[in-house]
């Protein structure tokens, strides 16, 4: 058998000049479920996972899975076998994670605006920690706990104004933005949250940026949060557990981010070096768990030249990949059939969906031997993209795939026109 792997995308060949998912040819895979179709990895998820796993080896560590990479059930399910807990932004992401079988004990609870009906339910849930994000918000999470007769537990996410070097949409730690708390505010929140009967700290936590590729901002940020725990433990105040967050990158196109193990050698290294390599460790992965695992499944539907510019246009859109339109993010396309590859004189399109918008496009300028009904694979669609799909144009959402082996679970069917209108009511006549 010929196999091809293709390079940053371990999980992803062609055989016999398929594509494949694992040991799934994904043309068949279209036939059976229609385009457009997001099919994920399951081995991918847990070789990204592994290496999170080995870089803690022998360390008191929790990883948490930021779900709103991708927060599908049986995703979700995947992670929680595996022994993850999530980092959950919303009411929502609390009920799937449980309905998963999340340990509600192993799920910190993120975000700059939790709502009381939020906190109440995650407190029912006996959540392991609520990261929050300013002095107005522990004092609210401390009456409700109150109200309800509990200690809610508690980190403080502080903002170490560390420059992560990605976009700006999704660079955190900053000062301008709006999360976390002021690196000069932190030892007197600290002080205010650490005298209130409603609350018990537990750690510190920081969350720097995602798609970040170094290996330096994320010594700089532990090392800024490292002299904020020695000046809140010089206050009496012990910080039992330090949370460095998510943000690691993925191969979109040529990108070589650090491995999780590598980096992690290094971050522990700096941890022991500064004496505090003992305490429990936390982190949030998200998109390095899950992005390079996923693939969405799309048909040419038309190519249409132009004088100034061909298209390519497809039936996957703005709603099923949001991230070109939003941070004018690159995802690699490659059609199914690997005799279709480019060859070197091959015409440039853009590649766009169908929705009414000049900014619903995929990929810009790529060079494609494709023909009107051929398969195209857009790579690394496993975080971000379900996620973050909508109806727009009433378009149905797409249906998604969990591929073990040979085998592709079911684990999303795709949106019946009825499903987009059921909570929907006319009005009555008056
Ligand atoms: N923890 C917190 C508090 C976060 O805000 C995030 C992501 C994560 C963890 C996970 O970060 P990751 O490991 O996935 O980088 N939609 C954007 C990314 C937004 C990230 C928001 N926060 C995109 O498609 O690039």
């Amino acid at each position: 058998m010929t196999q091809n792997t293709l390079p940053g995308w371990p999980f992803i060949s062609y055989r016999e000049q398929q594509l494949h998912v694992e040991d799934c040819d994904l043309g068949s895979l279209a036939l059976e479920h229609g385009t457009p179709l997001f099919v994920y990895s399951k081995a991918s998820m847990l070789a990204a996972l592994a290496a999170y796993q080995r870089g803690f080896a022998g360390r008191d560590a929790q990883i948490c899975y930021a779900m709103k990479a991708n927060s599908s059930l049986a995703v979700l399910q995947v992670f929680a076998r595996a022994g993850c807990g999530f980092d959950i932004v919303s009411g929502g992401e609390l009920a799937r994670a449980l309905a998963a079988g999340a340990q509600p004990r192993k799920i910190i609870f993120s975000g700059v605006g939790k709502t009381r009906a939020e906190m109440r339910d995650a407190l029912i849930a006996g959540i392991g920690c609520f990261n929050v994000e300013s002095e107005a918000e522990i004092d609210v999470l401390n009456a409700v706990a109150l109200s309800m007769g509990k200690v809610a537990p508690i980190s403080v996410r502080v903002n170490p104004n560390v420059d992560p070097k990605t976009h700006p949409y999704i660079s955190t730690g900053l000062k301008g933005n709006k999360f976390g708390i002021a690196h000069e505010r932190t030892l007197a929140t600290y002080q205010h949250a650490a005298a209130l009967p409603g609350l018990k700290v537990l750690g510190i936590d920081c969350h720097i940026g995602s798609q970040i590729t170094e290996e330096v901002p994320y010594l700089d940020a532990l090392d800024r949060v490292l002299d904020l725990v020695a000046s809140i433990e010089n206050a009496g105040i012990p910080i039992a557990h330090i949370d460095l967050g998510g943000g690691l990158g993925i191969n979109y196109n040529g990108d070589t981010p650090p491995a999780a193990d590598a980096l992690w050698c290094k971050l522990l290294e700096r941890l022991d070096a500064r004496g505090y390599g003992q305490r429990k460790l936390m982190v949030e992965p998200g998109r390095s768990l899950v992005g390079n695992a996923g693939v969405c499944v799309t048909e040419v539907l038309y190519l249409k030249y132009g004088e100034q510019k061909n298209f390519c246009i497809i039936d996957a859109a703005m709603n099923d990949l949001p991230r070109p339109a939003m941070y004018q993010a690159f995802h690699t396309i490659t059609p199914l059939d690997e005799r279709r590859r480019p060859s070197a004189d091959a015409p440039v399109f853009d590649v766009v969906g169908p929705i009414c918008e000049s900014g619903d496009w995929i990929g810009h300028d790529r060079a494609l031997s494709v023909q009107q009904g051929d398969l195209l694979a857009v790579l690394s669609a496993g975080a971000y993209c379900m996620s973050m799909a909508s109806n727009y144009n009433s378009r149905g959402r797409a249906a998604e795939l969990l591929v073990d082996g040979a085998t592709a679970h079911l684990i999303r069917r795709r949106d019946t026109l009825a499903d987009q209108m059921q909570a929907e009511r006319l009005c009555a006549d008056n």
